[in-house]
C-alpha cells in the first residue's frame, strides 16, 4: 500500500506499511521499538507470554498496537495450547487473557481487544460442532481481522482529520501516534499523512517526549521514512514555538477517552493542550473508537501507569540524576475535555459537549 503526494512541487511516496507487528506461521513478529531509530531489528514472540513481555517492555507500544498485539497473543496461546477439549482450551485462553491484561493499565484498547477475543471464544464455543481446532482457527482469524480493521480505521480517521489541518504550516504532535503505535498508517500521524497526501504543505514539530523519547526516536524516524518534513523539539520548547507563530495546529493520539471527553495520553500532552488554548491554536485528538471508554465517566477514573524510575534516572545505560533522588514517572496524563477542539475518529469528527456527542455517535453505530 503506497500513496503518492506532492509537496513543494516534489513527488513523494508514502511507504505506509511500516511493519509494526505481523502474524506469521512461527509467531508474532514485532519491529523492536526500543532499538529505533538506530537499529531496525525484529523480535519474534513464540508464545503468549512472549507477547506479554513485548508489551510490558515497550518493544511494541501505542494504544491500538498493544490492543491488536494482545489479541494476537491470545490467538498464539490458543494455537500452541495442548488442550484436548473445548472446555480445557477455553479455561487456558481465559488464563492467558489475564496475563496479557496485566501488562499495561492505561490504554483501554488492550482490554477492549481481550474482551473482543473473549466474546469470540464464547461465540465459537456455543456452536454445536465446536472443536478445539475450530476455536483455534476462529481466534486466529479474529485477531487478523482486528489487525485489518485497525489499519482501515486509521485511514478513515485520516480522511476525516485531513480537512481540519491547515493548508500550510507547522503542526505539533506529542509522543508517537503513528504507524508504529497502530497496525499501520497511524492516528494523529495518519491525519498528517492524509493531509499531506491531499497537498497540504505541513511541517511536523515532534515533541521529544521524555522519558522514553517516542517523539525524538519514533515519530521522527517514521515521518522521515515517508519524507514528511519534521523537526524535533525538546519538551520545553513548545511554548516558545507557539508564541513565534510556528504552530498552526496540534494533533495527538489517545490511550483512553472517558465518557465526558477527557483524554488520557502520553505524559506532557496536558501541558501542550493548555499552551495551545493560550495561543488560540486548535488542539485535536485522533483515536479509533476502541480508545473510547464510555464506562469511565471522567478522566479522574482512568488508571495512570507508573513506570520504573530508571527510565528517568538513566539514559542509554548512563545515570543522569544523583543517586537516591526522588523520582516520579507517570507515563500518561489527562487532558480535560475543555481543551480539546475536536476528537477525530473513524466514525467522524466529534465536538463538545463530548458527553453528548460521544453518546450520540455510539447510539448511531448500535442502530446501524
Ligand atoms: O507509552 P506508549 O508509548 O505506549 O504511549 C503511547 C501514547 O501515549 C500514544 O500517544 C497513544 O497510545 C496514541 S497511539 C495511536
Amino acid at each position: 500500500m503506497a500513496d503518492q503526494y506532492l509537496s513543494n512541487g516534489k513527488r513523494f511516496t508514502l511507504k505506509v506499511m511500516i511493519p509494526t507487528l505481523e502474524w506469521t506461521d512461527e509467531g508474532v513478529r514485532f519491529l523492536d521499538q526500543t532499538r529505533l531509530p538506530l537499529e531496525e531489528k525484529y523480535v519474534l514472540a513464540r508464545s503468549y507470554r512472549d507477547v506479554a513481555d513485548v508489551i510490558s517492555t515497550m518493544v511494541v507500544r501505542g494504544a491500538p498496537a498493544i490492543g491488536v498485539a494482545a489479541a494476537m497473543g491470545v490467538a498464539l496461546g490458543a494455537k500452541s495450547s495442548s488442550a484436548k477439549t473445548v472446555d480445557e482450551l477455553s479455561r487456558e485462553v481465559r488464563e492467558m487473557s489475564e496475563v496479557l491484561a496485566a501488562t499495561r493499565p492505561t490504554a483501554v484498547n488492550l482490554f477492549w481487544a481481550i474482551q473482543r477475543m473473549s466474546a469470540k471464544l464464547d461465540a465459537l464455543r456455543s456452536k454445536k460442532d465446536a472443536t478445539v481446532d475450530s476455536i483455534r482457527t476462529g481466534l486466529i482469524a479474529e485477531a487478523q481481522r482486528m489487525y485489518e480493521e485497525d489499519i482501515a480505521a486509521c485511514k478513515a480517521m485520516g480522511d476525516f482529520g485531513a480537512e481540519l489541518m491547515p493548508s500550510k504550516g507547522g503542526v505539533l504532535t506529542h509522543c508517537n501516534a503513528g504507524a508504529l503505535a497502530t497496525c499501520g498508517y497511524g492516528t494523529a500521524l495518519g491525519v498528517i499523512r492524509s493531509a499531506v497526501a491531499r497537498g497540504h504543505e505541513l511541517h511536523v514539530y515532534a515533541d521529544e517526549t521524555r522519558p522514553f523519547l517516542q517523539g525524538a526516536r519514533l515519530t521522527a524516524w517514521e515521518l522521515m521514512h515517508d519524507g514528511i518534513p519534521t523537526t524535533v523539539l525538546c519538551d520545553n520548547m513548545a511554548a516558545s514555538r507557539m508564541r513565534a507563530g510556528k504552530i498552526k495546529a496540534v494533533v495527538v493520539g489517545a490511550d483512553r477517552i472517558a465518557a465526558n471527553g477527557d483524554v488520557a495520553n502520553k505524559i506532557g500532552t496536558y501541558g501542550v493542550a493548555v499552551l495551545a488554548k493560550e495561543h488560540e491554536i486548535p488542539f485535536y485528538v485522533a483515536a479509533p473508537w476502541s480508545t473510547i471508554d464510555l464506562n469511565t465517566a471522567t478522566g479522574d477514573a482512568i488508571p495512570i501507569e507508573e513506570r520504573a524510575a530508571v527510565e528517568v534516572t538513566h539514559h542509554g545505560g548512563k545515570q543522569l540524576t544523583p543517586h537516591g533522588v526522588g523520582i516520579e514517572n507517570p507515563a500518561f496524563d489527562v487532558t480535560p475535555a475543555k481543551y480539546v477542539t475536536a476528537i477525530i475518529t473513524e466514525r467522524g469528527v466529534l465536538r463538545a459537549p463530548y458527553a453528548e456527542s460521544l453518546k450520540q455517535m455510539e447510539a448511531l453505530a448500535v442502530e446501524a
